[in-house]
């Protein structure tokens, strides 16, 4: 029997009830729909709305509900609407008359409301957590690698030569404004919805501060009908998942190649990689690529988000059940990538030798040469060309920049001398890159040292 069969004539239709149903997905946040109860109860009887004795045998069989469940010793009923009607069922079960005046001044969609902000808030801080230990291995690595010499690369094709250090920096920058951001939709999310009610908030003097600081919320939300329609909490944090995994993505692509022959940057760990059904050989970055399109899934989940709710009208729509696998999934996928991407990374061997080699193909100091002109009295303009000119020379005759002999420098700039080798040696050109945010040994540490300040 329905909590609100009262006003039906006949029982719902079993496929209709299996539809409307969200308890196969929202049971989940029973331990918030439970704490969300327990401080309206508590509530309820501070302000004399229930008795005060009603109110300590609600909470008292509450508790108990949340053991039975914690322990297994209750199942979730697959037959119940979604998780805020199972427990009251089952606490009226269990209390009798009692249990049903725990639902007095509230509404299930403001307890929806309520639950899921709590579920997300609740959860969130284990990718908080997953970003700082993601960040600080990115250090750790980074830290063996100041002077690994590698090629920078645009277009992916080599540009200039950087080390291996900074190019993960740069990755630890991504993931630090992603965690700052998690940080921000905490701060806006943090408002309590309970006391809207199903959308005209309430006649009995209820205490929404009260169940605020129970629930250790910011805020209480400041119009009954944003509190209970708005999902902006959702969406948001479906985008901040969906940069995460786009950043993640993109190191993911990056692994892929590294670890292709022609690359070869570098090796990953046996346990976090995966062989071939029929090519004996193959050692396959499975981990990375799946990471590359389960981003695709959670920027699904954004899309499913932001599109369920652009029609809406106000307050609460049944649109909105929608939200809760969208979210979920998104977090889901989020925390299980970061945490097997994170020991992939951590177990890595890095192939500096083949770096080194690939940095001294590609004339990737041919703008080290020029600034070795510009640095003697030319204009840049004018050192381009030339610089061009000899690296077009190198080509035709199969050499590089280093092995060129001074005389064919000469030909085309006197201003060339036996110094100019020093100008074009790679180290060089990586570690002379002292200004902050550049690839120098130093200034990647002080790089290191900044990330590590704001993940302690
Ligand atoms: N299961 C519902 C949801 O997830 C709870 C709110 C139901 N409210 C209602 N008026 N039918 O949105």
């Amino acid at each position: 029997m329905k909590l609100w069969a009262g006003r039906f004539k006949k029982e719902v239709d079993s496929k209709v009830n299996d539809f409307n149903s969200s308890i196969s997905f929202d049971s989940r946040m029973y331990a918030q729909d439970i704490r969300g109860s327990i401080a309206h109860a508590t509530m309820l009887g501070a302000v004399g709305i229930i008795e005060q004795t009603e109110a300590d045998a609600i909470c008292g069989c509450l508790e108990e509900i949340l053991g039975d469940i914690e322990s297994g010793a209750l199942p979730f009923d697959p037959e119940a609407e979604d998780i805020h009607m199972f427990v009251e069922a089952e606490l009226t079960r269990r209390l009798g008359e009692t249990g049903k005046r725990l639902h007095t001044a509230r509404s299930r969609n403001d307890q929806v409301a309520l639950d899921l902000r709590m579920y997300l808030l609740d959860h969130a801080g284990d990718l908080d957590d997953l970003l700082k230990e993601l960040i600080g291995v990115l250090c750790d690595v980074a830290e063996q690698h100041k002077e690994t010499v590698m090629p920078g690369y645009t277009h992916l094709q080599r540009a200039q030569p950087i080390t291996f250090a900074h190019h993960l920096m740069a990755y630890a920058q991504m993931f630090l404004r992603d965690k700052e951001r998690l940080e921000n939709w905490r701060k806006l999310s943090s408002y309590m919805p309970l006391g809207s009610g199903a959308l005209a908030s309430t006649t009995y003097p209820i205490d929404r501060d009260m169940v605020r600081r129970a629930l250790h919320f910011d805020h209480i939300t400041v119009n009954s009908l944003d509190g209970v329609s708005d999902r902006d909490f959702c969406i948001e944090l479906a985008s901040d998942l969906s940069l995460i995994m786009m950043h993640l993505s993109r190191f993911s692509e990056e692994i892929i190649l590294w670890c292709s022959w022609e690359f070869k940057f570098i090796e990953l760990d046996d346990a976090y990689a995966t062989g071939s059904s029929i090519m004996p050989q193959k050692k396959n970055p499975d981990i990375t690529e799946l990471i590359r399109g389960k981003t695709g899934r959670v920027y699904g989940d954004l899309m499913t988000l932001l599109t369920m709710m652009k029609g809406l009208p106000l307050a609460y729509n049944k649109d909105m059940q929608e939200d809760k696998e969208a979210v979920f999934d998104a977090l889901d996928t989020a925390k299980l990538c970061l945490s097997t991407f994170i020991p992939m990374l951590k177990t890595m061997t890095v192939r500096k030798d083949n770096m080194r080699a690939a940095a001294a193909r590609g004339f990737i100091n041919a703008t080290d040469c020029a600034d070795y002109l510009v640095k003697k009295g030319m204009a840049f303009r004018d050192a381009y060309k030339i610089t061009g000119t000899l690296v077009a020379r190198c080509i035709d005759e199969g050499k590089t920049l280093e092995t060129l002999e001074l005389s064919a420098y000469r030909e085309l700039s006197d201003l060339f001398d036996e110094d100019v080798y020093e100008a074009i040696n790679l180290e060089k050109c990586a570690f002379d890159r002292k200004v902050p945010g550049g690839p120098a040994p130093q200034s990647v540490q002080n790089q290191i040292d900044m990330t590590r300040e704001l993940i302690r």
